[in-house]
């Protein structure tokens, strides 16, 4: 076989779920074994599958016109549209679009575009990043050195010194608490950390901070309380720049249209979106800045003769009609609003699993969740390895139930955001099985501390 598979054990060749066709939540193995779509393929597929004005925008648009660009003196209409709706939509001041291809290549674009905005005012040296551990920013060079997850990192040598990436505590108070500590003490000892880091590097040499508002293969982690209000206040004290990274949790995800909404972060100067912006229905990133960035980059750009950045595929005509079609059903069928709903059942509904022998804990927004299996209940010891994550996953799937096992022993929710409350009922039903199933394993394995 020639097929590199990506974010797989390369030593596991076969015994490979082989998805032939979707309609609605639901997708359809080679088999015809139907499976309810708990993850949205990759958080992506908010519309479900099979959604027929997704289809014919493409052939229409492909019909059309299949290809044109925007590089120098070119532009088209749909790529000028999407990004006018975006800049509507995003929580931003006189916001600007960027469009490229995949969430790793909308990060990539904004470090260059953070170095060419302080270039541009006159302040090269500040240009260091801070990401936090555990954090999903995606696998090109840059993008990967800003995640916080070892997997990514092994074995690549990525430049992490010469991009100046800065490395903070994960938000995650059941992972992270020191024995005895509050929720509110550890938020105010992590936001500490931040600040003792920030002025041991100087300031001066930092450009942003960029944090994935509810984080999503990392294990959804929701910050506690009061984390997002302290942390803005430490930026702003100090002149850094808040990036959101809102590839999962922008288009109505979290239970708002983007989750700096949900948890309050106000007006990022920087937001990174993909997935959701065409339902995942063909690949589209954006990397959004505000007015007085875009501002700064222009008199340099003349200089110069051209901003030179730019992919064959930015604002590609077809994918920019697709994510249009994406946007107006959106509006059109309030799909924010019924997930905001559906989201408030979905997270009452796994919630009402915590008092399972093997739930450590449930966490989530809106439509995004994480069940965390614990190996001892009464101290959250947590299982080593991620055999156990990856068993429950499996036993998901004989269940007719696709979900990801995140951060070890984690099962992530992401469901397409038209699921009705009866779907949500069949999923979690789906989920209980499975877990007992996993229960049973342990058990006979030995791997649960009574
Ligand atoms: C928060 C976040 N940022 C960036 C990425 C990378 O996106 P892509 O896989 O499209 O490159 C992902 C992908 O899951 C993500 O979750």
């Amino acid at each position: 076989m020639a097929i590199i598979y990506p974010t797989t054990n390369l030593k596991q060749r076969d015994n490979k779920l082989d998805i032939e066709r979707g309609e609605g939540i639901y997708v359809y193995d080679s088999n015809g074994k139907q499976y309810l779509e708990g993850l949205a393929g990759l958080w992506c597929t908010s519309l479900g599958y099979g959604n027929k004005e997704l289809v014919d925008t493409t052939a229409e648009q492909m019909s059309k016109l299949a290809y044109t660009h925007m590089f120098g003196g070119k532009t088209h209409r749909a790529g000028v549209e999407l990004a006018e709706q975006l800049a509507e939509m995003v929580p931003m001041h006189n916001a600007k679009v960027f469009f490229g291809n995949s969430g790793s290549d909308a990060n990539d674009t904004h470090v260059k575009l953070l170095r060419y905005y302080f270039n541009a005012i006159g302040k090269p040296e500040k240009r260091k990043i801070i990401a936090r551990e555990r954090s999903y920013h995606g696998v090109t060079v840059a993008s990967a050195s800003l995640t916080g997850l070892q997997p990514n990192h092994t074995h690549f040598d990525l430049p992490f010194e010469a991009l100046g990436v800065l490395r903070t505590d994960a938000p995650h108070y059941l992972r992270g608490h020191l024995p005895g500590e509050s929720e509110a003490q550890f938020v105010e000892r992590i936001t500490n950390n931040l600040e003792q880091m920030i002025l041991a590097e100087g300031p001066d040499t930092i450009a942003a901070f960029i944090a994935e508002p509810v984080t999503g293969a990392s294990g959804v982690i929701v910050p506690p309380e009061g984390y997002y209000e302290r942390v803005q206040a430490i930026l702003a004290k100090y002149d850094i720049l808040f990036w959101a990274d809102e590839v999962i949790t922008g288009f109505g995800r979290t239970g708002q249209p983007f989750g700096c909404q949900t948890m309050g972060i106000e007006s990022p100067k920087l937001m990174t979106l993909a997935k959701q912006l065409s339902s995942g229905y063909i690949p589209i990133s954006a990397s959004v800045i505000s007015g007085d960035i875009y501002d700064a980059l222009v008199e340099p750009s003349a200089e110069v003769g051209v901003f030179g950045h730019g992919y064959t595929y930015s604002g590609h005509p077809v994918a920019a009609a697709v994510a249009l079609k994406t946007l107006e059903i959106y509006k059109r069928d309030n799909i924010f609003a019924h997930a905001a709903e559906a989201g408030e059942y979905m997270q009452r509904k796994l919630h009402a699993l915590a008092d399972h022998p093997l739930v450590g804990e449930v966490r989530g927004k809106g439509m995004i969740a994480a069940v965390e299996m614990v190996a001892n209940k009464a101290t959250k010891d947590a299982f080593p390895g991620g055999v156990v994550g990856a068993f429950a996953q499996q036993a998901c799937e004989q269940h007719g139930l696709i979900v990801r096992a995140v951060a070890g022993s984690s099962i992530a929710f992401c469901p397409p955001l038209i699921a009705t409350t009866a779907q949500i009922d069949e999923m979690v039903e789906k989920f209980s099985k499975a877990l007992d199933d996993t229960l049973a394993w342990v058990v006979k394995e030995g791997l649960i501390k009574a």
